[in-house]
Order: structure tokens, then C-alpha cells, then sequence
């Protein structure tokens, strides 16, 4: 069976300014790849390179097998076989839902009607043909801009932030109903997004970009735990990092010893995660709390060591910290370990 997607290498610039360099990516039938990163590392461009809106000036894109751009290959947008959702929808105002999904469609009028039926079916909007975007809200709107773009059975789902109009609440709802959707039609999608919950939440691989690169591609979970560098942990999750003396599979810091993920020797840095901090009253450095946040489910908790430390914790709810608390530290999970970085 084919790969969906490859990309090879794409370098694109505009005016002179380097922004991709060097994206590999590939995608297999079925898996939904998040591209996350901050603002301006490339991610809308790497997706409209995809689509076909710009072109690379190196590297290839490969659907299907089939070279759609580099090499020579120049197959325009329409030709590829793209869906596309973007941010704002983007629904034509003028058309019903029925209008707007039937757009892109070739067929008799009775095939178009029966797919776009099929697609409302799929997104949940069975009766809501007749209505215009104005009277959708902006979830329904969302799901409409996706059964259109799902209605020309493209081979990729390209998805361009598609939740962030949405306001928390909604957006937790919308993204779990549109995962359940691509996932039980067994879609193939790249979705773009700088929230680093949505990425680990949805996606079954993640792309982490900076600066025009590909710092990790990886599942959600050894994103988490084995990133690359520093500036990966920092970026997938909330992270502290403090230094230690590795011993093998074991490193001396602050907290005590500590076990190690991976074997590591000399000076290191270990990523803690703030769930993987301890507070109790028997072990562990002293630590005094200088903030507190209440989070229903759990709490953040701002700790410092005598040692001058600042850590950064999560714990269950019940205990309830308060600031100028005295607290142990301490952690028992092996952590991950990076070779320090020399002054
Ligand atoms: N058509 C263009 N002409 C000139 N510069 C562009 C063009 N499109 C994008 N850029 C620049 O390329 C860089 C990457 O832009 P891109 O839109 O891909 O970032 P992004 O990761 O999607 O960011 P955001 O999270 O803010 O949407 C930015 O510095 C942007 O200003
Ligand atoms: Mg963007």
C-alpha cells in the first residue's frame, strides 16, 4: 500500500528568508499527525506546500506515490486530492450547509445530495441542510467546513488550527467530536497547532517545529518523555530542570538520587516534569511553597529549595499547599537526563 504523504526535504524561502529548511515528514494511511510549534516556526507554510498553494524551492512531495511537487512535478491544488479545513471556516456565506458541501463535488445533483447526506450523517448534522452559516454555531460551522472538505474523498485531511476560534470549553468538545469522526472514517489528516495539549491529546505522532525545522517527530508520549532537547521538553509540557552528577542509572541532584531513564555519566541536567515531584512531609529537600493554583482535578505549586531551586509541581487536590507552606521534595520515576550545557 502506498504512504498518503512524504515529504522530502522541502526548503522554501520568501524574499530571500529562509522558513522551512529541510522538512521531512511522512504520514501513514489512517494516522492523524499533529504539526506543533510556536508562532512563525512554519507550520502554515509547510501545510500549503502540502495543499499546493505555494510551491517548495527544493525537496519533493510525494501523495500516494504520485511526485505532486519538486522534481519537476507541478500538479496544481485541485489535482491533488487535499481537503482543507482552515481556522475560520471559511463556509460561503450565500450557500446552505447542503450548498456547502456539495461545492466541490462532481456528479449528478442526486449523487452530490447522497454524499453530502453521507457527510452530514458522518459529522452529525443530519436536518440541517437548509441552514445558512449565520444560524450555525461556530462548532456546527466547524463540522461543516470539515464534511465538505471530506466530501471529494481527498486522501489527506489538511487542517489549519481548526479549533483555536473556538472559545476552551468548545474547543475541548469540538476537537473530540472531530477526532472520533476522522478516526472512525479512518482518515489521514495533518492538523496545525501551537497548543501543545491539543497535539498530545489528538494526534498519533507529533512533528515538534522550530525555526523552519523538524526538532522531533514522535508519538505523544515519547515526546513527553524522551525529548530531544531542551527546548522540545520545554515546548510539548511544563518542565523544570535542575542539575545532577550522573552515576549510570542513577544521578545525584538536589532531591537526593534519583533514577535515570537512560544510562547517563557526569554532568547532566534532568528534565522533571511537575507531576513527577513529590511534596510530602518525610523525605526529599526542604522547599518552601511561593504560590499555589487551584485547578479542581489537581494544583500547580511554586516551590522554592533552600538552596535557591525553583520548581514548579503539580499535586492531587486534596492537601490543600499554601504559600509560606515547608514542604520534602523529592521524585521516585526515572527521569530523563541531558548532557549539561557547558558556560
Ligand atoms: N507569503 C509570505 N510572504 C512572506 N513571508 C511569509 C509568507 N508566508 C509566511 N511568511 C513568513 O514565514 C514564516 C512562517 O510563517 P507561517 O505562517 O508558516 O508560520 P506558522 O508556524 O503557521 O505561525 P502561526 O502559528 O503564527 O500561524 C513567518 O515568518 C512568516 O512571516
Ligand atoms: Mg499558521
Amino acid at each position: 500500500m502506498t504512504v498518503p504523504l512524504e515529504c522530502h526535504q522541502l526548503v522554501k524561502a520568501f524574499n530571500a528568508q529562509p522558513v522551512l529548511h529541510n522538512i521531512s515528514l511522512t504520514v501513514q494511511r489512517g494516522e492523524l499527525v499533529a504539526l506543533l510549534g510556536p508562532s512563525g516556526c512554519g507550520k502554515t507554510t509547510t501545510l500549503r506546500l502540502i495543499a499546493g498553494f505555494e510551491w517548495p524551492d527544493e525537496g519533493t512531495i510525494t501523495i500516494s506515490g504520485r511526485m505532486v511537487a519538486g522534481k519537476g512535478a507541478h500538479v496544481p491544488t485541485e489535482q491533488r486530492r487535499v481537503g482543507m479545513v482552515f481556522q475560520e471556516y471559511a463556509l460561503f456565506p450565500h450557500l446552505d450547509v447542503m450548498g456547502n458541501v456539495t461545492f466541490g463535488l462532481h456528479g449528478s445533483a442526486k449523487d452530490k445530495a447522497k454524499r453530502a447526506a453521507e457527510m452530514l450523517a458522518l459529522v452529525g448534522l443530519e436536518g440541517l441542510e437548509k441552514r445558512m452559516p449565520y444560524a450555525l454555531s461556530g462548532g456546527q460551522q466547524q463540522r461543516v467546513a470539515l464534511a465538505r472538505a471530506l466530501a471529494p474523498e481527498p486522501e489527506i485531511l489538511l487542517l489549519d488550527e481548526p479549533f483555536s476560534n473556538l472559545d476552551a470549553a468548545l474547543r475541548m468538545q469540538v476537537r473530540g467530536e472531530v477526532h472520533s469522526i476522522l478516526k472512525n472514517a479512518g482518515i489521514t489528516g495533518v492538523f496545525v497547532t501551537h497548543d501543545q495539549e491539543e497535539a498530545l491529546s489528538l494526534a498519533d505522532s507529533v512533528a515538534v517545529m522550530m525555526q523552519g525545522r523538524i526538532a522531533q517527530f514522535a508519538a505523544p508520549e515519547t515526546l513527553y518523555h524522551y525529548p530531544v532537547d531542551r527546548e522540545v521538553a520545554g515546548f510539548v509540557g511544563e518542565a523544570n530542570f535542575i542539575p545532577a552528577q550522573a552515576q549510570g542509572a542513577t544521578a545525584a541532584c538536589v532531591l537526593g538520587t534519583v533514577p535515570l531513564l537512560e544510562a547517563a555519566y557526569g554532568d547532566v541536567e534532568l528534565l522533571l516534569r511537575p507531576e513527577q515531584l513529590i511534596l510530602n512531609a518525610d523525605t526529599g529537600a526542604e522547599a518552601i511553597v511561593l504560590w499555589r493554583e487551584f485547578y479542581g482535578h489537581d494544583q500547580r505549586v511554586g516551590l522554592r529549595l533552600t538552596d535557591g531551586t525553583a520548581l514548579i509541581a503539580r499535586a492531587d487536590a486534596p492537601r490543600r499547599f499554601a504559600v509560606n507552606d515547608r514542604v520534602r521534595v523529592s521524585s521516585s520515576v526515572p527521569l530523563k537526563a541531558f548532557a549539561a550545557v557547558r558556560s
